[in-house]
């Protein structure tokens, strides 16, 4: 693997990016800096957010250089929904595909992205308070759907650790 390459929107998704860099010693750019700083024949490690089911940026990561393997940061848990990241963007099975739970943070929101996400998460409030015995996470989903949270840890990373000294 040549390098880590990233794109965020919040900061999220960066975070991750810059922890798996710290802890593998490997270079880190932004989507924009790789494109002077990489050649095509460079294999990397792509990170996007979530964007309504699509990994932002993955298909323009994907024409400039060899993924090997993308994390697609959203509000989901780590390691849920894999198979329909890969099915929405075409990620093909050769690709390794990890999820990981970013966080949110209305206040850095603009413009559309903020209104949709006034709306998604109106209804993801709604359906979370129509739970009878809410359990912890779902209390903490809640708080962060209406004042902002992360839920980045460095524990999320481990599988993609394990992916890469193999
Ligand atoms: C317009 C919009 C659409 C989103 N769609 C999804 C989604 O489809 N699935 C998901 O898990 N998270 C979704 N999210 C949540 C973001 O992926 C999450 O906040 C992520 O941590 C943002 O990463 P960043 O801080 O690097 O931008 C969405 C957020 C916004 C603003």
């Amino acid at each position: 693997m040549t390098a880590i390459v990233y794109t965020s929107n919040t900061g999220y998704t960066e975070q991750y990016a810059k922890m798996l860099a710290e802890k593998t010693n490997l270079p880190i750019y932004s989507l924009e800096q790789a494109s002077e700083k990489l050649k095509p024949t460079d294999e990397i490690i792509y990170f996007g957010w979530l964007m309504a089911g699509a990994v932002v940026n993955y298909k323009v990561a994907a024409k400039h250089f060899k993924i090997k393997a993308v994390c697609a940061v959203g509000l989901c848990e780590t390691g849920t929904i894999t198979e329909k990241v890969r099915k929405t963007n075409s990620i093909p099975e050769s690709v390794a595909l990890f999820t990981l739970q970013g966080g949110y943070s209305p206040k850095k929101l603009k413009g559309m992205h903020k209104f949709i996400m006034s709306l998604v998460t109106k209804s993801l409030i709604n359906k979370i308070e129509k739970i009878n015995s809410p359990c912890e996470s779902d209390i903490e989903m809640k708080n962060a759907l209406i004042n902002g949270g992360s839920f980045v840890k460095e524990e999320n990373l481990a599988e993609i650790e394990a992916f890469l000294n193999n």
